[in-house]
């Protein structure tokens, strides 16, 4: 996926005086977007019920924004389970990102349970959409940090400061990621990041070319505030860096501006201004060991948000099959399946994404 970039809606002549009227006469609803925000990522009361703990697992990052979830609540059970009317078929045709999403909410909901004392049993379901059974039993207290990052984290799509982190907070990112049959490697050479940053190009630029999965993307992209609210999933544009803007100006502006050459260029500058990249690849390729990777990438993006460190995703590699294979065999682990590439480093905060409300992802 690749998103509208300020820089090349600016290159279009859409002029700083239009876009700043535009998002004057937008600014009491995304006075609106910051309060939702602020209720949807308010840490939970001490004994909070199975519903709010939902809530934390809907923080969860997903592929598009769809939040392909649906939960089913029991005395003291909460099954995961797939939205499959909110698969992305283009882009991730073997709904492996959505599997991935659920392992993330699982991780959320299971990290949030342990600080509020409850131990957490998860069984995964056999079969080709199998569901999450999460079983919640009494237990001390666990460790704060990570649930205390659970509405601080966000997918930070833009540039970061170009330092590397420090070897001890790549071991603790390590160390966070640690999962049984899912591999991280982390790359912060200045050779294998231009390696890696070519794949990035490459598969974008095939991306580009498919008018399917531009289709599919703008779908899922909200302009205004009132789409975000109305809709409560999607990516909206300023948290990608673009300006929020009317939507029937965004859907005329995007196809100008969403060019290959600018996002090739713009994922260019972003690799080069992380400290490093990051890879996951699980021992095999079907819907258990993905949402491993799921549980094991969330882990990994709520040390890096305790640390300070951001994290986003630049899956083009892994999400082209042509040249999937190519970049397995480049890692070193020809024939399997590499799943998440994440690039991370530091920066200022952007504008946290919306989510639907509890109510909606009950089952
Ligand atoms: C499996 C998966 C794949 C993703 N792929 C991309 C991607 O290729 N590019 C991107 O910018 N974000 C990607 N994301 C991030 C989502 O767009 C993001 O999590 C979602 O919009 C919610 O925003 P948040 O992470 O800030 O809460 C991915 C997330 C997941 C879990």
């Amino acid at each position: 996926m690749a998103f509208l970039s300020r820089r090349s809606l600016i290159a279009t002549g859409l002029s700083f005086a239009t876009a700043g009227g535009v998002g004057y006469a937008l600014w009491p609803r995304m006075d609106g977007v910051r309060e939702e925000v602020d209720r949807q990522r308010r840490l939970l009361s001490a004994d909070p019920g199975l519903e709010e703990l939902v809530r934390m697992a809907t923080l969860a990052p997903n592929g598009h924004n769809t939040q392909p979830w649906r939960f089913q609540l029991g005395e003291r059970t909460v099954a995961i389970l797939p939205d499959v009317r909110r698969r992305t078929p283009v882009v991730d045709p073997d709904d492996h990102h959505l599997f991935v999403s659920l392992g993330c909410a699982t991780e959320n909901l299971v990290i949030a349970a342990a600080a509020l004392g409850h131990g957490s049993e998860v069984v995964i379901g056999a079969g080709a959409e199998p569901p999450i059974e999460i079983a919640l039993t009494p237990a001390r207290p666990g460790r704060q940090e990570l649930y205390e990052a659970i509405p601080l984290r966000q997918s930070t799509r833009s540039l970061y400061d170009g330092q590397p982190v420090s070897t001890g907070d790549l071991a603790l990112l390590e160390a966070a990621a640690r999962e049984d049959r899912v591999s991280v490697r982390l790359l912060t050479g200045r050779a294998e990041r231009a390696a890696l940053l070519d794949f990035v190009v490459a598969a974008n630029s095939a991306q580009m070319d498919d008018p399917a999965f531009v289709e599919e993307l703008t779908g899922w992209i909200r302009f205004s505030p009132a789409s975000a609210l109305e809709t409560g999933d999607g990516l909206f544009a300023p948290c990608s860096g673009s300006p929020a803007l009317p939507d029937w100006l965004g859907h005329r502006l995007f196809p100008r501006v969403f060019r290959k050459a600018a996002e090739n260029d713009k994922h260019r500058d972003q690799i080069r201004s992380s400290a490093g990249l990051a890879v996951f690849v699980a021992e095999q390729a079907d819907p258990a060991h993905w949402i491993r990777v799921g549980r094991s990438f969330e882990r990994f993006a709520l040390q890096a948000a305790v640390l300070g460190i951001r994290t986003a995703h630049v899956n083009q590699p892994v999400e082209v099959p042509a040249l999937r294979t190519e970049f397995a065999r480049w890692l070193g682990t020809p024939g399997a399946r590499p799943d998440l590439v994440v690039r991370f480093g530091r920066a200022p905060a952007m504008p946290m994404s919306l989510r639907r409300p509890v109510s909606a992802v009950l089952a």
